[in-house]
């Protein structure tokens, strides 16, 4: 009679995923579905995961600190499908100016950028009168970002330096016409995170969603943001700060960080074809589709191959999808976006502009030009094979 574990395996076989407890075995690669935690963690691990997704879902009020400015009640309420780490129908603001005198790049930190809230509290509606925060006069670009999936980000952390730096050409040295370079913080660390890579870890992303999504102050980012750069009216936050403690912000970042990034599909040979499509005409130059974690403290995370589709540097992709600045990423320049859970996705790009994979494609111009007009010759067959190979990312 077959043991419980071979009759998994066997059950795994052809199903989009297994859960990592049946197939994490010498018997073939672990597979994880969409919300599933990476494989090996500690029980204490598995438990701040557990915490952390109830913190992520958490639906602030006033009461609670919500606001007084916000986008969302809830990381979840952004980050939701197909579950909690997923995409989001919700579409932000963004503003910064650039100075082309200075050639430098302001976040209009000081009149309220460079996320500008959709929403205001009841109490802030009826000190001033507005329903979101003004949007910033010395703006010289707006942007709109669609939300990502946020699965695999803790392993997109958890990527050395050295790995991102040793790809990225800023001269395009090798002339194949693609020259990334990575974003860096004011303080010159390799930024990583956020569209336009403006932030160099998981870690301050998260702490300044709570205050920039949701206008939840916490012990990594204890201030309450301003009203396009004034302060908030004495009366309409009456929450004290921080307004959610250091064990609950460790709980919402350890889930995040732990979420894994689900398996592609089990391919077939036209899934296959369509892979090696994609090598061929060069998507690899910038969608590089595998990553290998360095040494992490978390176990779980340390030393880990991982399918990515990006090189995390930052590419110029032409003025059709250009926005604004942030950091050193100039208007046209964005992070190569990860392509994990690409089969979920309803829209595409960073302001979801793109209702189909062929639209997304057509809009890859500046450096990806070459590896756009590749896929245009491609014949019908080929073409359908790199599809199907999409659709199983
Ligand atoms: C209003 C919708 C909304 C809410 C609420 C929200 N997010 Fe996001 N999230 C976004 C958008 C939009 C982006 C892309 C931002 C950008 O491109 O700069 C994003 C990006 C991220 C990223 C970076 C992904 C990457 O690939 O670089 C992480 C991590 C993240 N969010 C975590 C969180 C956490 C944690 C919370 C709750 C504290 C949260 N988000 C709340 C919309 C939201
Ligand atoms: C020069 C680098 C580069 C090359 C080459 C490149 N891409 Fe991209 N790709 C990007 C960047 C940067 C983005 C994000 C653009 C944005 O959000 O506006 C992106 C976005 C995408 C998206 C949308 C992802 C999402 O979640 O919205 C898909 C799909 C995609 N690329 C597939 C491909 C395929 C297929 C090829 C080969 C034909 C390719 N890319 C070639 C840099 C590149």
């Amino acid at each position: 009679m077959w043991t419980t574990v071979q009759l998994s395996l066997a059950l795994c076989v052809g199903l989009a995923a297994c859960r990592p407890d049946v197939a994490g075995t010498d018997a073939g690669p672990i597979m994880f579905a969409p919300g599933d935690p990476v494989w090996g963690l500690t029980g204490a691990q598995r438990n701040l995961f557990g915490r952390g997704r109830l913190v992520f879902n958490r639906e602030f009020t006033p009461e609670t600190g919500l606001g007084p400015l916000f986008n969302s009640t809830s990381c979840a309420e952004c980050h939701e499908d197909p579950l909690a780490g997923g995409r989001g129908d919700e579409i932000e603001v963004h503003a910064s100016a650039y100075d082309p005198v200075s050639d430098v790049c302001d976040d209009l930190a000081r009149q309220g950028g460079p996320v500008i809230q959709q929403h205001a509290t009841p109490a802030l509606e009826a000190a001033l009168g507005i329903t979101q925060e003004p949007f910033p006069s010395a703006a010289t670009g707006r942007a709109f970002r669609a939300t990502p999936a946020i699965f695999g980000r803790g392993l997109l952390d958890a990527v050395p330096d050295a790995e991102i730096l040793a790809r990225a050409d800023p001269d395009d040295r090798d002339g194949d016409g693609i020259s990334g370079r990575p974003n860096r913080t004011a303080d010159g660390r390799v930024g990583r995170f956020g569209r336009k890579g403006n932030f160099a870890t998981l870690r301050e992303f998260n702490a300044g969603a709570f205050l920039a999504e949701q206008g939840i102050t916490n012990p990594e980012q204890p201030a309450e943001g301003t009203i396009g750069g004034a302060a908030i009216p004495p009366g309409v936050d009456p929450v004290g700060d921080p307004e959610i403690d250091q064990a609950a912000l460790d709980q919402a970042d350890a889930f995040v960080r732990f979420l894994a990034a689900p398996s592609p599909l089990r391919n077939g040979d036209n899934e296959r074809h369509g892979g090696d499509v994609f090598s061929q005409i060069g998507c690899v130059s910038c969608h590089v589709p595998t990553l290998r974690t360095g040494p992490s403290s978390v176990a779980a995370l340390s030393n880990k191959e991982f399918a990515a589709y990006t090189d995390l540097l930052l590419h110029d992709m032409g003025p059709d999808l250009a926005d604004i600045c942030l950091g050193l990423a100039t208007t046209s320049e964005f992070r190569t976006e990860p392509l994990i859970a690409l089969r979920f996705a309803t829209h595409f790009l960073h302001d979801g502009r793109a209702t189909t994979l062929d639209q997304a494609l057509a809009q890859h111009g500046g450096e990806a030009a070459g590896a756009r007009d590749r896929f245009k010759a491609l014949s019908p067959a080929d073409s359908a094979a790199l599809m199907a190979f999409l659709k199983s990312l």
